[in-house]
């Protein structure tokens, strides 16, 4: 048998206190395409999303909309469940901080962290912003109207005094920094990498992890009085899921930690690439292999708010667009790990421009082509030129670069990569002239159509992650079996076999018409 690989990524747990937005779809959507990617290259893959459910700020909304906390959970955190389903994502579990499995995990490693010394009784007296659920030092905040005190977020905060637990984070510095050291990738971006390590460095504080001044939470053991911090609450999420705390060596946890990706915004970067391997390592468990720490969308160049409404639903975007249409550009259109902002223009031109005037066009021409000239069968190549060689020798070379670019999280160069084929074809095809060859020389016709059909194959296949509808559309219509979709089948061994029989070919990525301006 051969040996498994396996591999474990993760989205944020979110929030339940909004509803989902195009930023929480970002971050589930570069999961599952990578997801996606991974099970096409032979990895036995655990793709872990759920919602956050804990907390003053959840606790806050709850009331507001006039719930108790668990029946407001049970019903925004299935909004989140449909956000998943909407956009086909293929996450093999969904975890909630308020099930049972995950109490029980998070007692557990709590219990762990006090029998190894890492956890005091103290009292806390300072600053807490509750739109972060996170504590700041004074010397961080700025004044704000009327006497407040701003975070650097811009979340306000308020003046928290009450006994608490701590975590002897401090005592981590010098072993987070040997950790970053021998991990050069376990934080990318790089520049995000050289912003904790910079702050590490200037030394940390003791954390606070233990509320009294409010319900809304997992009990500490063994003193009622105080519930966890929210964050140690929902860190742990990552190891619940993998059945901590069995952590036999035939056990789930064995299998999958330590995780391979915490896929998370910069917003939450500090708490996955400092808390959370400093709870790890004091529990005596292995830190994940990396934090990438991905950029913000604003729409229309503003930043997305309640207060401005500009938040888009990620439904919206699907209806207007398509499902495909929507996964392609948000991944495409901004290098992955920048900020980036949506525009309905952004979305319009990758539509009419990359689908359909790009991959669209190359597969129409070209299968038609096929249909009406090789009597819809797959056709029968004769002797390669160069140009031919050349074109199939790209196109057996995509699966390494795309590999290498997924394995640093870069789907827009992924994408760039394919589009410079798809380019690298349309340009064959004007040369090659194919519709000029059917009169003179019908044998070189049909084999230039083959290359063409062959190297849309492996275009197809490497688009799966990215566009799983449109790349399974176009790969029935070359007829290639479902069984032969995994990335095994980028080789000459299974290229397309002459004389199969060709569906009649569709149009893949019809143009976005703009409606006329009201
Ligand atoms: N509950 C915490 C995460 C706990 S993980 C152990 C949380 N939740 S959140 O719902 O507020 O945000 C989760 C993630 O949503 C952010 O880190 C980010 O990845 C994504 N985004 C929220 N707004 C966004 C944008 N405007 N743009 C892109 N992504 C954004 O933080």
């Amino acid at each position: 048998m051969p040996a498994t690989k396996h591999y474990y990524l993760t989205t944020p747990i979110y929030y339940v206190n909004d509803v989902p937005h195009i930023g929480h779809a970002y971050t589930s959507l570069a999961c599952d395409t990578l997801a996606r990617f991974m099970r096409l290259d032979g990895y036995d893959v655990k793709f872990l999303t759920g919602t956050d459910e804990h907390g003053q700020k959840v606790e806050k909304s709850a009331a507001l909309a006039g719930l108790d906390p668990l029946a407001f959970t049970d019903r925004v955190s299935q909004n989140f469940r449909d956000m998943a389903k909407a956009f086909n994502f293929t996450n093999d579990d969904f975890i909630r901080t308020t099930e049972p499995r995950h109490i029980q995990a998070v007692q557990h490693l709590w219990q762990r962290l006090v029998e190894r010394g890492e956890i005091y009784l103290g009292s806390y007296a300072g600053w807490y912003a509750v739109r972060d659920e996170a504590f700041y030092g004074e010397d961080e905040l700025r004044d704000g109207p009327a006497g407040r005190k701003i975070a650097p977020t811009g979340a306000e905060c308020e003046w928290v005094e009450e006994p608490s637990y701590f975590f002897r984070l401090a005592a981590w510095r010098d072993r987070l920094l040997a950790f970053y050291d021998a991990n050069p990738d376990f934080i990318l971006p790089a520049g995000k990498r050289n912003e904790v390590i910079a702050f590490v460095k200037t030394g940390l504080r003791d954390l606070s992890i233990s509320r009294t001044t409010f319900k809304w939470g997992i009990p500490v053991p063994g003193d009622d009085a105080h519930i966890m911090y929210v964050w140690l609450d929902a860190l742990a999420n990552y190891i619940t899921a993998v059945g901590y705390p069995n952590v036999a060596p035939d056990s789930e946890f064995a299998r999958y930690w330590p995780a391979d990706l915490h896929m998370v915004g910069k917003d939450i970067l500090r708490f996955h690439a400092i808390y959370w391997p400093a709870f790890l390592m004091a529990a005596d468990l292995a830190p994940p292999r990396r934090v990438f720490a991905h950029g913000w969308w604003t729409i229309e160049g503003q930043k997305m708010s309640k207060s401005l409404g500009n938040a888009i639903a990620p439904e919206t975007l699907i209806e207007s667009y398509g499902l495909d249409q929507t996964r392609y550009f948000l991944l495409r259109e901004v290098p992955f790990g920048n900020d980036g902002d949506f525009s309905t223009r952004a979305v319009i031109n990758r539509i009419n421009g990359d689908l359909a005037n790009d991959y669209g066009n190359l597969a129409q021409r070209v299968l038609s082509m096929i249909h009406k000239n090789c009597g819809a069968q797959v056709p029968t190549p004769g002797p390669f030129t160069e140009a031919d060689q050349r074109l199939l020798a790209a196109a057996q070379g995509l699966l390494a670069t795309t590999r290498h670019e997924m394995s640093l999280q870069a789907f827009n160069r992924a994408l760039e990569a394919l589009w410079a084929m798809i380019g690298d074809a349309n340009r064959y095809v004007d040369e090659q002239a194919p519709w000029a060859l059917r009169k003179t020389d019908p044998a070189r016709m049909a084999t230039v159509l083959y290359v063409l059909a062959e190297t849309i194959r492996h275009v197809a296949l490497l688009t799966q992650p990215f566009m799983p509808g449109a790349s399974a559309r176009l790969l029935d219509q070359l007829a290639v079996p479902v069984a032969q979709r995994d990335f095994t089948h980028l080789t000459p061994a299974s290229a397309l076999v002459p004389a199969t029989a060709l569906p009649a070919p569709q149009g893949l990525f019809p143009r976005h018409i703009e409606e006329a301006a009201p």
